[in-house]
């Protein structure tokens, strides 16, 4: 009996051991931490379950029926963070580069499935070579069945890909159909074909980082939501998100203590405001000024920063909060912007976390090249996301809310629970200046008619009493108590229940 408890504890020393010390070496002298390294510091202590720690390749190619390391070059079971249960895989780089095989993407498939069944996100660490070059259309086969599994659990359970090694060729979209995507700066990569296709076919010279690093898909491609200095950081900021999401769609976020006053009064938001209607200002601000403590878990904070999306807590509920930031293009919304609040918008919709809308808008960005990309489709995209939510939704108005980006910014008509307003609301059709030169335009050489015609608009529309008279909005709210009445107002709508009518699925404007 003791020999066989020892072949065992045999066995597991190798196995987590995976490609052997001086691979393992090799990844810590590129400032990478093994799988196993990352699991541990991504769960809680000693909460780890393993599955398939002796799974084996059953490939006889090429001589690799000599080489049959335990586990196939990716780790797989599940824990907890913060009590609350996760699945995870993480792939192996020391074994055949952490590259796919049948067995290997058996394996992740199978905590796919126990994920879905059981009701808990996935969370998958990528860092792998791709396909496991030996098994051809095996592996091809492999990634297909992942990526089958990916799509069915869309909208079931969070899934969040780290980027934090190599992720090229078609492996890329497992994390693509994924709802985030993280990236370790520096050490990981992300393309569908690499530098060297590219020069054969473009004739483009382009190192792997200016291709697909973190860089590149957080402020250029969007294709990640973050990016952080190192695995340690990245993995320390992952249970900080996990804290805010629902275990699944079945599941409500988690409530966390609180210690701050859902009533605190913020007497500076009374003065937030600029006289000056085109002077910007920090929606930040107000966010942190809302949010219990001033968290905010910002997603997507390098791209398109004319819209703001990320998690707040609310008497320790998490809301999801979008967001137009005067200080970036005066807030206005593109192509850019509407994409990135529409997939977040949906996001918090499947996941039943309630939506806060700060809104302070001039309207949709002019011009050929918004055109020409196709803004149509594009801003249709984020109308067509507010309009499908069930979850709560809050919006404050505090400023410009001009034209069709009125409407879209979650508004009444978008079935808006509580549409607030700050008395420096603007909520009209266009700006005063351009209504005027519409309207009057013969009298435009006359200076004085025009100004005392911009005052008269001005005086009509440049408040939110028109919006307010027709029940458009629902109060017109002081700015010092925008915290008191955001809590309110989703604690009253925590039993909200609204559905849809039956349909096979949306046909939102991809
Ligand atoms: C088998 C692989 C492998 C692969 C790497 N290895 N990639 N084994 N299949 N795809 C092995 C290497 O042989 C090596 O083994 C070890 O992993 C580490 O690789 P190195 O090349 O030494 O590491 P590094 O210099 O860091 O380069 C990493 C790399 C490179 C950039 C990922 O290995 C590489 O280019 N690999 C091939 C990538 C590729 O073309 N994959 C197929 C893509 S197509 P030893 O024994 O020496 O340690 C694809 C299609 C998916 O993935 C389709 C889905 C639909």
């Amino acid at each position: 009996m003791k020999d066989i408890l020892e072949q065992l504890g045999q066995r597991r020393a190798e196995a987590k051991l995976g490609g052997g010390q001086r691979r393992i070496d090799a990844q810590h002298a590129r400032g990478k931490l093994t799988a196993r390294e990352r699991i541990e510091l991504l769960l809680d202590e000693d909460s780890f379950e393993e599955f398939d720690m002796f799974v084996r390749h059953r490939s006889t190619d090429f001589g690799i029926e000599a080489d049959r390391p335990y586990g196939d070059g990716v780790v797989t079971g599940w824990g907890t963070i913060n009590g609350r249960m996760v699945y995870v895989f993480s792939q192996d780089f020391t074994v055949f580069g952490g590259s796919l095989s049948e067995t290997h993407a058996r394996k992740i498939c199978k905590i796919m499935d126990m994920a879905m069944q059981n009701g808990a996100p996935v969370i998958g660490i990528n860092d792998s070579g791709g396909a496991r070059i030996q098994e051809g259309v095996a592996s091809l086969a492999g990634y297909a069945d992942v990526f089958q599994r990916n799509i069915m659990a869309s909208g079931v359970v969070p899934q969040i890909s780290l980027i934090m090694g190599p992720c090229a060729g078609g492996a890329v979209y497992s994390p693509a159909i994924t709802d985030f995507i993280f990236m370790v700066r520096d050490t990981s990569y992300m393309f569908v074909t690499g530098p060297d296709v590219v020069k054969t076919v473009t004739n483009e010279v382009v190192t792997a980082e200016q291709l697909g690093g973190a860089s590149t898909h957080t402020k250029k491609s969007s294709v990640a939501d973050g990016a952080f200095d190192n695995d340690v950081e990245m993995l320390t900021e992952i249970r900080r998100l996990f804290d805010f999401l629902p275990l699944s769609n079945r599941d409500k976020a988690p409530t966390r203590p609180f210690f701050d006053d859902p009533a605190r009064i913020e007497p500076s938001l009374d003065t937030l405001i600029p006289d000056n209607p085109n002077q910007p200002y920090d929606m930040k601000e107000l966010i942190a000024k809302i949010a219990d403590e001033g968290d905010f878990y910002e997603i997507q904070r390098d791209f398109a920063g004319n819209i703001l999306t990320g998690f707040v807590r609310i008497e320790g509920q998490t809301v999801g909060v979008v967001a137009n930031q005067p200080l970036v293009l005066a807030g206005v919304l593109d192509i850019d912007s509407s994409r990135k609040a529409a997939r977040f918008v949906r996001f918090c919709d499947a996941f039943n976390i309630p939506i806060l809308t700060l809104v302070d808008v001039p309207g949709f960005l002019p011009g050929t090249a918004q055109e020409y990309g196709g803004v149509i489709k594009h801003g249709a995209k984020l109308l067509f996301a507010y309009g499908e939510a069930t979850v709560p939704k809050v919006t404050v108005i505090t400023r410009k809310a001009y034209g069709g980006a009125y409407d879209v910014m979650s508004s009444k008509h978008l079935r808006g629970d509580f549409n607030y307003a700050w008395p420096t609301a603007e909520i009209a059709v266009m700006g005063a200046k351009g209504a005027v030169e519409i309207l009057y335009r013969s009298e435009l050489s006359d200076a004085d008619r025009i100004a005392a015609r911009t005052k008269d608009y001005e005086d009509r529309f440049a408040n939110p009493f028109v919006a307010a008279e027709k029940g458009f909005i629902d109060e017109v709210i002081q700015p010092h108590s925008t915290r008191r009445r955001v809590a309110r107002a989703f604690a009253s709508l925590r039993g909200k229940q609204l559905g849809n009518p039956w349909k096979k699925h949306d046909n939102i404007p991809l």
